[in-house]
């Protein structure tokens, strides 16, 4: 008899699972990347936008509270509680009179400081312990480039942020991080720049700033090969956006069924795009069973015996956010997973080297932090433990995962954070893993 229960304060979650498979449908909810886009560009959207499917997650909501201290109307669709309309300003937003608090995200407040870059006018963005502590100097040194003047804590380096926008000027950046964030805030605010703007990157990351401005009438070209992408000051259009399902949270699901043997589970409506699918092309050098269809946006996946792999330092922003649930695949398998180069993941919710290698231990794994590598030894037996979110939700989401695959009782504290990007995501487990199946035990 499996059990998964969250106490009444949503703080400590109760996992005896022993290694029930995962079995069932699941829809995830809306992509967190696309769904902050959806808002910022509407917001900035010469007329009415409509966005169906936002994520419900915090970090999305503090994205669309800050754009309505902003002076932008969001509303609820009257025909379709789905559906939100927002009322683009058509690129001039108000001075907000208070500070814009984005609690826990880091996309929040990059994007937002690439938006008020380009605003005649004082905005301070602000956020949670855990914001606090990440390194927003990536952002403040390209658009001081540009023209902004951006100061913070620690010599400009730490929220709050404090922005005062005005004319900029483009510029051609090399970024110093292969980073989605920083490219979209030098893009959101070459929107409002002179001239054309340069982003140049290490490597490719996801995508969405420039599908979606380009889906918005913007001016701007990319050259993916080349890793370049060219915007020039654009009014935007408004557009009807459809947010797809964010594969980075099927991943806990996806990565925990593949290595569980019985499992049988379905995702439906997850973007697989470019730079989201990364952890997919993993589990199937992985010896994962999967069934794939790009288009429509489903993965089937059924439990087999995993081997372990080399990630290269490559591959890491194609998979960035997966690696704690990839992590519990490796676990899982036989042989060594060493993901490589991945030096970005400290600076993340929690220094995500660390909190996966410490709190995947604690179940019994065999993980270790190597420089900037994380290697994981598969094949021990997991045993239950109580182990700590660290204030990330995707740590408290890993721990969740791998606990299923562990004999004995798993808590998993500090579950108050997975709220930032997956409210349901304790219903949902319950949905694949909780239940007893018929004529099981
Ligand atoms: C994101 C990009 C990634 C990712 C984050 C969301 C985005 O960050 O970790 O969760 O929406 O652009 P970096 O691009 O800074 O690595």
């Amino acid at each position: 008899m499996s059990t998964i229960e969250l106490d009444e304060a949503g703080q400590r979650l109760t996992v005896t699972a022993s290694g029930r498979p995962l079995q069932g449908r699941l829809r995830m909810p809306g992509d967190k990347s696309v769904s902050h886009r959806a808002l910022l560009l509407s917001a900035l959207a010469d007329g009415t936008s409509l966005i169906r499917g936002l994520s419900d997650g915090e970090d999305v909501a503090g994205t669309r509270a800050a754009l309505e201290a902003l002076g932008v109307v969001v509303e609820t669709h009257p025909d379709d509680a789905a559906t939100l309309r927002v009322a683009g300003r058509g690129g001039a937003l108000s001075e907000a009179e208070g500070v814009l608090d984005v609690g826990n995200s880091g996309t929040g407040m990059r994007l937002l400081a690439g938006v008020l870059a380009g605003q005649p006018f004082l905005s301070v963005l602000c956020g949670d312990r855990y914001l606090h502590r990440r390194p927003m100097e990536r952002i403040a040194v390209p658009l001081r480039l540009m023209g902004a003047s951006i100061d913070g804590r620690d010599g400009g380096r730490l929220p709050p942020l404090v922005v005062r926008g005005g004319s900029l000027r483009g510029i051609d950046y090399e970024l110093p991080v292969a980073s989605a964030q920083v490219k979209s805030a030098v893009l959101l605010a070459g929107l409002a720049a002179d001239g054309e703007t340069v982003v140049r990157e290490p490597a490719p990351t996801r995508v969405h700033t420039e599908e979606m401005l380009a889906a918005c009438g913007a001016d701007i070209e990319t050259d993916r090969s080349a890793g370049v992408v060219r915007v020039r000051p654009s009014l935007l259009q408004p557009h009807e956006w459809r947010v797809p399902g964010d594969p980075s949270q099927a991943a806990f699901f996806v990565c925990a069924a593949a290595a569980i043997p019985g499992s049988d589970l379905t995702i439906e409506g997850v973007y697989l795009g470019p730079a989201r699918a990364g952890f997919l092309e993993v589990l199937a050098r992985m010896g994962a069973d999967l069934d794939i269809d790009v288009a429509q946006g489903t993965v089937r996946v059924r439990g087999a015996e995993l081997r372990g792999t080399d990630i290269a330092p490559e591959e890491v922003p194609g998979l960035v956010d997966e690696v704690p649930a990839l992590a519990v695949a490796a676990l899982l398998a036989r042989g060594t997973t060493r993901v490589l180069g991945a030096g970005e993941l400290r600076v993340k919710e929690s220094d995500r080297l660390a909190t996966t290698a410490s709190e995947l231990g604690r179940l019994g794994g065999d993980l270790r932090v190597d420089g900037d590598a994380l290697v994981v030894s598969g094949g021990r037996p997991l045993r239950g433990a109580t182990v700590s979110s660290h204030g990330d939700h995707r740590i408290a989401m890993a721990c969740a995962a791998a606990a299923l695959a562990a004999t004995g009782t798993t808590i998993v504290e500090d579950m108050e954070a997975v709220p930032t990007s997956y409210p349901g995501f304790v219903d949902d487990l319950g949905a694949v893993a909780g239940s007893p199946l018929e004529g099981g035990s």
